[in-house]
């Protein structure tokens, strides 16, 4: 399976079938070469789409495709929009140095556990006051990826890296602009549409960031030290060169786009589903207080860590839950079978844009005792434990599965149970929980719609509660002990 090029055709399946197909077609060994020669032994149909019309139009528009038919190549290189040996090697590299500068090893919990501080001060500073928290939340994720390539975080007055955070999540927006999605049907319209030529300069800017940020690491690169993924992929193109390789996939394009889709996949996606869950909490006050009961027993006022995790089963089951209804990549990244297949009774020609719409499985009646409703209790069994569900696929799955599931995974958790172990999340004053819109703003994500919360440093909280407490209580014992008094006296 292919990353697709455009927009042909579609299928209809219902998620049971999905499931037996995706075990049954997942590995179809074919001689087929794909469509840039490229060999691709297997083919992952996993899942296809239920059609609705609402789905179908986002489906004709999806942004990038006429991106990449009417841009530039240079689209193909990297990982998120790659395909065949290209696509093979950067992922396997990309995978490889997750695991060495963070995921998986003890490096990215690290990595986490030093951000946090800042994201607490930030939100504490607001002093209970109602805030956005998109930019520092978006912040907070993206230093995480940036300690992973470059090998070190930024401040967050910092303008060049607020400049790279707030571009990458202004071009999700835009991608998903009614204006954008006009050109993916009439690319010709182009010339007109503002919105084109404001992602195309977001573009463009970040790879001049990124350019230069690899400049800097290039001239002090040290092959026995290195600091991030850059620093790898730049000592394996030397090795390569002084070796005789002047034609590997280690090349400029390759680098830059790569670290482009690591910011542009790793940096929304979990900033968005840790906003999500912050509004949730603050819609439902009585599910915060659950998870905030269950971390104070568990944890108390220590540092929450990934092997806390099984011990925290209602705290991961609301995370999950999060996912599960947040939906926040509805469409998955499309892609394009790389020979003819029937699938289902149904024809699929070779490079067929197949959509695997992630929300027929996220929100499927059939596996979910209320898909449209926020209920944690779908993650957990009758003694409160934890429960891993087959129909959870926020990463997708297949060969193109989520590149970094595992480290969305520890940073959902480790920020998530920090910010709670340390604030409650309310509405604005004069806004109610009922208030508290949970429509997703349109996006190539789901965002949250423009919100603000109030986060009540929990020992203040703790402070106006007991005064309060301590308040009712006095009135009630000295309008007992008047009575009383009164009573004998009179
Ligand atoms: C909550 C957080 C995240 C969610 C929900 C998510 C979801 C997804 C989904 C649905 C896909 C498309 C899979 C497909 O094509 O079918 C994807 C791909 C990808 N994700 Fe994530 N992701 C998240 C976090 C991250 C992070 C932190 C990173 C960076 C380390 C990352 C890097 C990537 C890359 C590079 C791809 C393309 C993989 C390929 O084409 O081979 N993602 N993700």
């Amino acid at each position: 399976m292919q990353r697709s090029g455009c927009f042909h055709n579609s299928i209809k399946c219902s998620y049971s079938n999905l499931i037996h197909y995706l075990q049954r077609i997942s590995k179809i060994v074919t001689d087929d070469h794909d469509q840039k020669g490229c060999r691709d032994k297997y083919i992952d149909i996993w899942y296809m789409l239920i059609m609705k019309w609402h789905i179908i139009v986002n489906i004709i528009i999806h942004f990038i495709i006429t991106l990449n038919c009417h841009g530039n190549k240079q689209f193909f290189t990297g990982i998120l929009f790659a395909n065949g040996d290209s696509w093979k090697e950067m992922r396997r590299f990309a995978l490889t140095n997750l695991r060495d500068f963070g995921m998986g090893k003890k490096g990215s919990e690290e990595r986490i556990l030093e951000e946090i501080p800042y994201l607490i001060e930030v939100f504490e500073k607001h002093e209970g006051k109602a805030f956005d928290t998109t930019q520092p939340v978006i912040y907070a994720v993206s230093n995480i990826i940036s300690a992973i390539v470059y090998g070190r975080r930024f401040e967050y007055t910092d303008p060049l890296f607020t400049g790279m955070a707030d571009r990458a999540n202004e071009s999700i927006h835009l991608t998903g602009s009614a204006s954008i999605q006009m050109y993916n049907m009439f690319p010709w319209l182009g010339p007109w549409i503002n919105d084109l030529t404001r992602l195309k300069k977001n573009i463009a800017d970040s790879k001049m960031v990124v350019t230069e940020l690899v400049r800097g690491l290039k001239e002090t690169l040290n092959p026995q030290m290195c600091r991030g993924f850059v620093d790898s992929f730049l000592v394996r193109k030397q090795t390569l060169e002084e070796s005789g390789n002047l034609d590997s996939f280690y090349h400029d394009d390759n680098l830059v786009f790569s670290v482009a889709n690591l910011f542009g996949a790793g940096t929304d996606t979990t900033g968005t589903t840790l906003r999500w869950g912050l509004l949730l909490m603050a819609k439902y006050p009585h599910i915060q207080d659950q998870v905030q009961e269950e971390i104070s027993r568990v944890i108390g006022s220590r540092q929450p860590l990934v092997e806390n995790r099984k011990n925290l089963p209602y705290t991961d089951a609301v995370i999950h839950e999060t996912q599960r209804l947040a939906n926040i990549v509805p469409m998955a990244v499309p892609h394009t079978t790389s020979r003819d297949v029937t699938f289902q009774g149904y024809f699929i020609k070779k490079g067929t844009s197949v959509i695997p719409l992630l929300t027929s499985v996220l929100q499927d009646d059939s596996e979910w005792e209320s898909p449209r409703t926020f209920n944690p209790s779908h993650f957990l069994d009758e003694q409160g434990l934890f429960v891993k569900m087959d129909a959870f696929m926020a990463f997708s799955a297949g060969r193109r599965v989520c590149l970094g599931e595992g480290l969305a995974r520890m940073e959902l958790f480790l920020f998530f149970t920090s910010l709670l172990q340390h604030f409650c999340f309310s509405p604005p004053t004069g806004v109610t929980e009922e208030d508290l819109d949970l429509t997703p703003a349109v996006g190539f994500t789901l965002n949250p719609s423009p919100h603000q919360l109030c986060a009540i440093y929990l020992s203040i909280y703790l402070s106006i509660y007991l005064s309060i407490y301590l308040s009712i209580y006095l009135s009630i014992y000295l309008s007992i002990y008047l009575s009383i008094y009164l009573s004998i006296y009179l």
